[in-house]
């Protein structure tokens, strides 16, 4: 079985250097742990070089934000040429901090689409932002889930992650975790809506990852049953001790 996917979004934290270089010495003493999983980190880039360094042999880099233009002169953004220079592997595309901020899904599969082409796997997020008794919400999934893919063949499709993070399960001041039959069911409804669009096979094959207020307790029983790949995290991935009790609640 393929081993379990946990990425790490670290947001705009640790607020220095010296703070993300103690983070990322707590997570070396569990090397062993991660090596069980497929472990990303997605650091701010300012910290890249840090990261780079010290997760060899037990993790992998990956980006918060992704720049989709590869040659030109762009003042303040980081290009794909410098991401691979760094050995990053996976892009988080669509998080819905950046959509709030005004990133639309038809720029999010520009992004997916340039990500490929330069051999970057594109963790692609979507999520509703609330739930109605009416099921309005799984039409605006769907719609925000085929507009973010919508530059992407299916043989692009083999090679993404998706990321389910409910809006409303996000950050210090949400619902929550999703419960586990939500979970499922939602899980399911994206397959179907991949299926639909690419056949069955591709919709089974693609990782769905969950993210939104994950923690040791969420992750044990958001893994089992639900049909998910692993997690997206964002708090619990900012101490080593909450990090390492999320990763072994996986195994
Ligand atoms: P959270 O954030 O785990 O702090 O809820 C998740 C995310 O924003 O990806």
């Amino acid at each position: 079985m393929a081993k379990l996917i946990l990425v790490a979004n670290w947001k705009n934290s640790p607020a220095s250097l010296p703070e993300a270089k103690d983070l990322l010495k707590g997570l070396s003493k569990n090397k062993l742990l991660y090596k069980k999983l497929r472990l990303f980190l997605a650091p701010p880039h300012t910290y890249f070089e840090s990261v780079s360094k010290s997760i060899v042999g037990y993790g992998e880099l990956a980006s918060q934000s992704f720049f989709p233009e590869e040659k030109g002169k762009y003042t303040g953004y980081i290009t794909p040429e410098i991401l691979k220079s760094f050995g990053v592997k996976l892009v988080i595309l669509g998080h819905s901090e950046r959509r709030a901020l005004g990133e639309t899904s038809y720029e999010i599969a520009h992004q997916a689409k340039m990500a490929l082409k330069n051999g970057l796997t594109p963790l692609i997020c979507i999520g509703e932002s609330k739930r109605d008794v009416e099921g309005e919400y799984l039409n605006l999934l769907r719609e925000e889930l085929k507009a973010s893919l919508s530059e992407l063949s299916k043989n692009d499709i083999k090679k993404i992650m998706l990321a389910y993070e409910p809006v409303w399960a996000i950050g210090s001041k949400s619902l929550g975790a999703i419960d586990p039959l939500e979970l499922s069911e939602t899980v399911l409804f994206i397959r179907k809506v991949l299926s639909d669009l690419y056949g069955r096979n591709l919709a089974e094959e693609t990782p769905i990852l969950y993210g939104g207020s994950v923690d040791s307790v969420s992750a044990g029983i958001l893994v089992r049953n639900t049909g998910i790949k692993g997690f997206l995290v964002g708090r619990a991935s900012l101490n080593a001790k909450s990090f390492k009790e999320v990763a072994e609640s996986l195994i």
